[in-house]
């Protein structure tokens, strides 16, 4: 029935089962200081479990003292961690699932006192102070360590962080990228950094593939747009990147009403990734309330994507893929807009994220395991 679905697909020289991922979601499992804690094991074997082929595990810091996103972010930038990231590779490889570990940099989201940026654009109140290129080319040394730690962990897959306004889209956006020397003005300057990052990682890693959170429209007026990020996508393709998560907004756009209620639709992301996948060859996934099999079956038919991304709507019903696979998608039980996204609000409150669909027992089994 679902015939593209459940098809295999090579991404990076390594097949993937069928067509469904996790995309990368942080809940604030981590233990403090960002280890790998009981909690964070338990929901990425949930996760595994699914029948999922690939889970990107969360954003994941590459520089604890400036780039993370809070004290739970997991930390890549240490061998501390290393056994820690090593467990949870094997954790959801022991399912049959492939892990990815994402890895990321802040920037100006990052939650610290004194947060840097490509240049000083406020952000939520607070300036952030500008990168000097010395600073710049440590940051993308920082990247190729970590996805080096990946590595070396057993992950399978490395995905550089290139959404939600992070360091690495703060770059290429021409909202927050005011630079005038070479990492700014013109697109060509803009895209130096991340395209430098992905030079760097891909030098410390070899034969391994690397994959990026794109993204495509920052849905802010003067903002990236596709006309701007699709010729980015093109050069990345042409340095090597073995495949394209696309995603649009930022932190600075997600709360804009018009945006809350676009963000409610089915696929709201399919179009963002069809415009990328028509201008690359290499796989191209999307994510945003693929509500079901028949939805993710059509953008796949569709050519607007080669895999989905499943993120609240895999947390939200582990048994999805299964549901799916075995004709019984209507026993599903859907992440959508009834739900005042109690996740997200969790999260932005620097608490752990449950989700209000889950079941008392589960959410006490979760709190349980919380350190
Ligand atoms: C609470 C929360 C945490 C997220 N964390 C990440 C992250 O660590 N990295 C990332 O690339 N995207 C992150 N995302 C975006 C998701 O990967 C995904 O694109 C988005 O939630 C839409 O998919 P969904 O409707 O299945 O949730 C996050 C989203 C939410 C709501």
């Amino acid at each position: 029935m679902f015939s593209h679905l459940f098809t295999p697909i090579t991404v990076g020289g390594i097949t993937l089962k069928n067509r469904i991922t996790m995309a990368p979601l942080y809940l604030g499992y981590a233990g403090p200081g960002g280890a790998v804690s009981p909690l964070l094991l338990y929901h990425y074997r949930l996760m595994a479990q699914s029948g999922a082929a690939m889970i990107v595990v969360e954003g994941s810091t590459v520089d604890h003292t400036l780039g993370s996103g809070s004290d739970r972010t997991i930390r890549a930038d240490t061998d501390d961690n290393l056994e820690g990231l090593g467990r949870l590779a094997r954790t959801i490889q022991k399912e049959g699932a492939l892990a990815c570990l994402q890895i990321n940099h802040a920037g100006r989201f990052a939650g610290v006192a004194e947060p840097v940026a490509p240049f000083g654009v406020e952000t939520f109140g607070k300036l952030p102070r500008a990168l000097t290129s010395q600073e710049i080319d440590r940051i993308a040394d920082r990247f190729a360590q970590a996805a080096s730690r990946a590595k070396k962990a057993g992950f399978d897959m490395v995905e550089l962080h290139g959404g939600t306004g992070y360091l690495l889209s703060q770059f290429v956006s021409p909202h927050t990228n005011k630079r005038d020397d070479d990492y700014g003005g013109s697109l060509e300057n803009r895209i130096k950094f991340p395209l430098m990052v992905l030079s760097r990682v891909k030098s410390a890693v070899g034969d391994f593939p690397v994959g990026y959170r794109f993204l495509a429209d920052e849905w802010l007026p003067d903002g990236l747009t596709l006309q701007e990020s699709v010729p980015f996508a093109e050069a990345l393709e042409k340095a090597g990147i073995a495949y394209i998560s696309v995603m649009g907004g930022t932190y600075e756009s997600f709360f804009i009403p018009e945006m809350v209620e676009k963000c409610k639709a089915v696929a709201y992301m399919a179009d963002l990734a069809a415009a990328v996948k028509n201008k690359v060859q290499v796989p191209v996934i999307t994510a945003g309330r693929i509500k079901n099999g028949t939805v993710a079956e059509q953008v796949i038919a569709d050519g607007k994507a080669d895999l989905v991304g499943l993120a609240r709507v895999l947390m939200c019903d582990p048994e999805w893929p299964k549901k799916v696979g075995e004709g019984r998608e209507q026993e599903i039980t859907h992440c959508d807009e009834t739900c005042p996204d109690a996740c997200t609000q969790l999260v932005m409150k620097g608490k752990p994220a449950y989700c209000s669909r889950w079941s008392p027992k589960k959410v006490r089994q979760y709190k349980a395991l919380f350190q």
